[in-house]
């Protein structure tokens, strides 16, 4: 029969079950809990001027992040725009992607992250994950050459007016600063692992104990 070509999602991507999007939207809450209450985040909050009320008290990073996905949490792993992005349909066609759509995985969540834009979690992928991982994701510049996998994130929120694609964007400038040599001032334990704190407003909580989250690899279709 002749069919019409394939409609393509908006994105392919992971998941995560509504119990395990419950447990990581938490700890995500409590890190923007403990941050905003944190000296020295305080003492960094000119980044994050519109949520200062009082200083003295505390930073109300939770409304600082108005946009919030609603419903259950996800990975994207290619954006397709309904088969108009670039190389959406080579992906779609992949024998990885096929087989690999509609079945279960679980993925590692190895650090939380916050910068004046966006709240996120970064993922950890494994090698069978990564084989669902577009080549040019970790790219925004042809000379980046960063390793595979480095963009794999789940959003938590936006501050008012951008957009989720920057989640990843700002994940990518913390690998870049790694990459540079740059690990991080080292700001203490925190409930949960290790806050590191990278100037500009960027800083990541790197889990001392991952988070293990189940998810379906599917596509949304809006
Ligand atoms: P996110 O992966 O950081 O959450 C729908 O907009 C979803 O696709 C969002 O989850 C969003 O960001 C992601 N997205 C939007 N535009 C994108 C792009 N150009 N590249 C990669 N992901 C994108």
């Amino acid at each position: 029969p002749s069919l019409e070509k394939e409609f393509l999602p908006m994105y392919f991507g992971w998941f995560l079950s509504k119990r395990s999007s419950e447990i990581l939207r938490k700890a995500g809450q409590a890190f923007l809990d403990e941050l905003g209450s944190l000296k020295a985040f305080k003492k960094e909050s000119k980044y994050f001027a519109s949520a200062i009320e009082d200083p003295k008290i505390k930073i109300d990073l939770t409304s600082y992040f108005v946009k919030r996905p609603p419903g259950v949490l996800h990975c994207t792993a290619k954006y397709a725009d309904f088969g108009k992005a670039a190389g959406a349909e080579e992906y779609a066609q992949q024998e990885a992607v096929k087989a690999a759509y509609g079945k279960g995985f679980t993925l590692a969540i190895s650090a939380l992250f916050v910068t004046t834009k966006t709240v996120g979690a970064r993922v950890e992928l494994s090698e069978q994950q990564l084989l669902l991982w577009p080549a040019d994701a970790d790219k925004t510049a042809p000379a980046d050459n960063l390793p595979r996998g480095s963009r794999a994130h789940v959003t938590l929120g936006c501050a008012s007016g951008v957009e989720a694609v920057q989640t990843g964007l700002d994940l990518l400038e913390f690998v870049k600063l790694e990459k540079a040599g740059n690990k991080g001032d080292e700001v203490g334990e925190i409930g949960g692992g290790k806050l590191l704190y990278f100037n500009n407003g960027m800083w990541m909580l790197v889990l001392s104990k991952k988070i293990d989250v189940k998810a379906i690899f599917s596509g949304y279709y809006g």
